[in-house]
């Protein structure tokens, strides 16, 4: 019975239009953590928004779920923000012209819950706007471990909102409790988060945002349960590490001048 009402209330931490912050954690020192990155999407007259975060000057790595109901619409990725809605001289907005969604990505279940877009200028560099390490193929993050997830989504379940970036602290968990909840969970490419009292908790709005474990971007911020904020699901970044690797390239190439008009 316990177990058919997880399952049902399934749902998705769906980008959602304005901004608030995460559940049950706090705000934090303005511009400490710059390599986050908001997402305005804009989709006809429609806007949501999600989080995403710097790898380098010219890529930032978010949810595909995010952008996969954009057809003709925008982009624009604000870097060096703490109140998204303030004049901050420490922001920096780029329209992203360019982005990858993984091709295996699905939303039924979320697998492949990953994009990479395409910054064009670069990020310009500086105490304010900064990379974020991710993982090698292989480098796991271990069960317990202690993580932070930040960002602009819901604080609360019914859906209170602030402007300000807020962080939270959650810890890896044994991949065994989302499959037993998550019916599509792969232990291989999601990482299982979350805290056992269900009081914290990444929301809707979060989505796209990092998982930093011991300064690295382990995770991105996927899907979880509306009214059970324990546990949920994070993209592995670890996982998916040759394919941005290999896109990363690719948005190298693009950038090289032209060999036959070159001389
Ligand atoms: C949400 O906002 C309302 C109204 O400002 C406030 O009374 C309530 O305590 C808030 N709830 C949470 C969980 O922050
Ligand atoms: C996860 O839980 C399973 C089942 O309880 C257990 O066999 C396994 O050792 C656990 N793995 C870790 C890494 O704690």
């Amino acid at each position: 019975m316990l177990l058919l009402l997880l399952l049902t209330s399934a749902f998705v931490l769906v980008p959602w239009t304005g901004a608030g912050r995460i559940i049950g954690g706090r705000e934090v020192k303005p511009n400490s953590r710059p390599y986050m990155a908001y997402l305005k999407i804009q989709n006809g007259p429609a806007t949501s928004t999600c989080g995403g975060f710097l790898i380098r000057p010219d890529a930032v790595l978010s949810a595909a779920h995010c952008v996969d109901k954009k057809g003709k619409g925008r982009i624009t990725v604000i870097l060096g923000a703490h109140n998204v809605h303030g004049r901050e001289r420490s922001q920096q907005k780029i329209q992203v012209t360019q982005w990858v969604i993984h091709p295996k990505y699905s939303r039924d279940g979320f697998k492949n819950d990953i994009v990479l877009l395409k910054l064009k200028p670069k990020a310009r560099i500086n105490r304010n706007v900064q990379i974020i390490s991710i993982p090698r193929r292989m480098e796991r993050v271990t069960v317990g471990a202690k993580c932070k997830a930040a960002g602009w989504g819901w604080t609360s379940v019914t859906g209170n909102r602030t402007n300000v970036m807020r962080e939270v602290e959650l810890k890896v968990q044994n991949g065994t409790i989302c499959e037993l909840i998550f019916q599509k969970y792969q232990r291989q490419s999601m990482i299982c988060v979350g805290d056992e009292s269900g009081k914290k908790a990444s929301y809707k709005g979060d989505s796209g945002g990092p998982l930093v474990c011991k300064q690295k971007a382990h995770g991105i911020v996927s899907h979880g349960r509306t009214r059970n904020l324990f546990p949920e699901v994070y993209t592995r970044i670890s996982y998916f590490e040759p394919w941005i690797r290999e896109q990363l390239k690719k948005f190298a190439l693009q950038e090289l001048p032209d060999s036959s008009s070159s001389d």
